[in-house]
């Protein structure tokens, strides 16, 4: 690998990330008793810039967080890992963005976010942003943000021929039809890309048919990731079969941002040049690290970190 270092800009989310651990996930209705607290910086947009920044790229973050300390918070740590804040704005009115997440003893999460500052990411403030996005080898978006926003970002990406990617998450439902040619890369978990594709994914060939069903709508590369079981990756002018990559075997105590850092991982080494099946094995040996730790920024390995 040489020392080039490729741009990387995220559009996304921000997040204060309020966590407990537990034994288990709670029922409805039930009371547990935690075993642990933390308030650690996440978000999937922010998680993937201090993923891709951390990994080896320039990241430039288009965002906005509320005016108080979480916020604050937020933007001292992009700032500390040298991450261009430049185009992330301040709300006068909404809060800084949370999620409650509890992590089980199992190492599972389960997550709610209430958008607060990430819903005022408007298309607008991603358009006046087009010295970025067009400096950008790789333009980064998820679905923290509106969907108008994503749209606009994605949609930019193609009209300055920068590679982008999209991270469907949270998927709660379809894309519209005409985002899809917009897409270089889409990159969902097997939930998202069974929601998205209509296939239910239980295994690495469930995930080759919902890859091929996301193909088919104009995306140009598909790469499902299914954690502990690898990814499966349908490429451009590759065998339409796709390729299953195994991850590293490793013992998992928080799977929290494990995505954003495989996506964080193979943005950079997209844009420094690497081709396409050794940027997603690097995305995967740093997610294998990230999950062996806990929370979401804190979780994220350098880049003096990966073995070659
Ligand atoms: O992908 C993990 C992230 O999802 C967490 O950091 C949380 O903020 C939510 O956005």
């Amino acid at each position: 690998m040489g020392e080039a270092m490729g741009r990387v800009t995220v559009v996304g989310s921000l997040n204060m990330d309020l966590v407990a651990r537990a034994p288990r996930l709670p029922k409805p209705g039930e009371t547990l008793a935690g075993h642990a607290f933390a308030q650690v910086a996440g978000g999937k947009g922010g998680n993937q810039a201090v993923a891709a920044a951390r990994l080896g790229a320039q990241v430039a973050m288009i965002g906005c967080v509320g005016d108080d300390s979480n916020g604050a918070t937020l933007k001292r740590s992009l700032e500390a890992e040298g991450i261009d804040c430049s185009a992330l704005a301040t709300s006068a009115s909404a809060p800084t963005g949370v999620a409650l997440i509890i992590v089980d003893d199992a190492s599972q999460n389960a997550i709610v976010i209430v958008a607060g500052s990430n819903a005022e990411v408007t298309p607008a403030s991603v358009e006046a942003q087009e010295g970025l996005l067009a400096r950008a080898d790789v333009i980064v978006c998820q679905l923290e943000t509106p969907t108008d926003t994503v749209r606009a970002a994605l949609a930019a990406g193609r009209r300055l021929q920068r590679t982008t990617i999209l991270n469907p998450a949270p998927a709660a439902r379809k894309l519209p039809p005409d985002w899809f040619p917009l897409i270089d890369y889409l990159i969902p978990n097997e939930l998202e890309a069974a929601t998205l594709s209509g296939v239910a994914i239980d295994t690495p060939e469930d995930a080759r048919r919902a890859a091929q069903a996301l193909k088919a709508k104009g995306v140009r590369n598909v790469i499902v990731t299914l954690g502990a079981q690898g990814v499966l990756a349908l490429l451009d002018g590759e065998d339409e079969a796709g390729v299953h990559m195994p991850s590293p075997r490793v013992e998992a105590v928080d799977t929290t941002a494990a995505g954003d850092t495989f996506i964080g991982g193979f943005a950079a080494e997209l844009a420094r040049g690497s081709a396409v099946r050794d940027a997603i094995a690097f995305g995967q040996r740093a997610a294998a690290i990230a999950v062996t730790r806990e929370g979401a920024q804190p979780s994220i390995p350098h880049r003096s970190e990966i073995s070659a």
